[in-house]
């Protein structure tokens, strides 16, 4: 196990009827707020409402930066800068799923920094200081709302890049899962499917000695593939939405990589997916997912897609090592599909292949050589070709 540093300073109101506590939380910190939020999903499901109606009631001012897009876009992120300069904003709460709490965090950093947030983005050493940042989460996946990422897209540069200091982690998340009950099956889907690859980033590594991380992830991963089909089967069935919502919450915010760091392999791949074609960041990853690890399956990591599919899918241990493994990968691939999310690039609008070299070159800039199995520009050329 290696060392590590451990701190997650957000502090969580779990479960329903969180939001009674959203004034108080504000209070702590000021009391002219800028709420953040998405395409309309909060005011169909009234939410926005219930918010307004508690701010006004505890006589704090706000004003709003709406339409913040999935892959939330930079120069919408320097909009809210502007606002919160000229709105004299003191915390900043969005309400939604990842995109508007990424936004919000780069609004956050954005606002003590003279210039575009971009730049924050090239160069986190320029992250001096963050406004304080609430959120309400409606839909769980990216675990934004307990982490230091904010993931921001610059449509001039076809390029998708994560922001990160641990001072934009969110001071309190509001998580009441019964907000995740309108989540259309698609986005719980390629939700599901985002916490599963944030584990996967940190399991298959080949970090040795993390016995205990690696059980619990694996119990992480047990309760994706329990209610991750129950979820989208039934929307609003309380404990499939609360245990997805806290899996996570917990699959990114730093705990299971505690002893078990390395370098991610199908986040960097499916960033340049939604770079350059916009597409649903889950869905991106369900599509690599199982490639990948087909791409990876070799002596060195044969084991852990054994441990992986005995004690998450339950496979008998009884088999030939690479007969298990095939079986996990199989049975991860047909999770994805039973949920309903298509298994190819094409599916998703993807319909030629002259983007690749570009992609793979973004894709490994960030050091993929060091992952599991090391991935060079041609190797991800490769998995784009294979899922295509
Ligand atoms: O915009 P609205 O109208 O709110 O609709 C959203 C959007 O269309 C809808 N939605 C959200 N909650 C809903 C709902 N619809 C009905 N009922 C609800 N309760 O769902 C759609 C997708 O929302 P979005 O926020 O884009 O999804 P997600 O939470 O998956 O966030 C995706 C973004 O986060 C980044 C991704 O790359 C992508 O840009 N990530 C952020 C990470 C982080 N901060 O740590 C890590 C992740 O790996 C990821 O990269
Ligand atoms: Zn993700």
């Amino acid at each position: 196990m290696q060392n590590f540093f451990y701190s997650i300073p957000t502090k969580v109101e779990f479960g329903k009827g969180a939001i009674a506590k959203l004034s108080e939380f504000v209070k702590e910190f000021g009391n002219r707020v800028l709420l953040v939020y998405g395409g309309g999903s909060i005011r169909r499901s009234g939410l926005y409402d219930t918010v307004i109606r508690q701010l006004d009631d505890n006589g704090i001012y706000h004003t709003e930066l709406s339409g913040v897009e999935p892959n939330p876009k930079v120069g919408t992120a320097d909009k809210g800068v502007a606002l919160c300069r000229q709105e004299k904003i003191e915390v900043i709460l969005p309400i939604g799923g990842g995109s508007s709490i990424d936004c919000a965090k780069a609004i956050a950093a954005g606002y003590y920094h003279d210039g575009s947030v971009w730049d924050l983005v090239q160069d986190r050493t320029l992250i001096r200081q963050a406004l304080p940042i609430i959120t309400v989460l409606t839909l769980a996946a990216t675990g934004s709302e307990m982490d230091v990422f904010a993931v921001i897209s610059n449509p001039d540069t076809d390029e998708k890049k994560g922001l990160s200091s641990p001072l934009v982690f969110p001071k309190y998340s509001i998580l009441d899962p019964e907000y995740t009950y309108s989540v259309p099956q698609y986005q719980t889907a390629s939700g599901t499917a985002d916490i599963m690859s944030h584990i996967f980033e940190v399991y298959f590594n080949g970090v040795q000695g993390a016995y205990l991380q690696e059980r619990i992830m694996e119990g992480m991963l047990k309760s994706c593939v329990h209610y991750g089909p129950v979820a989208c089967a039934h929307p609003d069935d309380y404990e499939a939405r609360a245990n997805l919502m806290w899996t996570a919450s917990w699959a990114i915010n730093g705990f299971i990589a505690c002893g078990k760091a390395g370098v991610w392999s199908c986040h960097p791949m499916e960033h340049q997916l939604s770079a350059y074609y916009d597409v649903t960041h889950g869905h991106g990853l369900a599509i690599l997912t199982p490639v990948w690890m087909e791409y990876i399956l070799c002596e060195k990591t044969v084991d852990m897609f054994v441990s992986y599919g005995t004690a998450v899918f339950g496979i008998s241990p009884q088999q030939d090592k690479k007969k298990i493994a095939k079986e996990a990968i199989r049975k991860t691939r047909e999770l994805f599909e039973a949920m309903g999310l298509s298994m190819t690039l094409r599916s998703i609008g993807i319909t030629d292949k002259s983007n690749f070299e570009a992609m793979a070159e973004k894709a490994v800039a960030g050091g993929t050589e060091k992952c599991f199995v090391p991935l060079y520009k041609q190797d991800v050329i490769n998995i784009y070709n294979l899922c295509f």
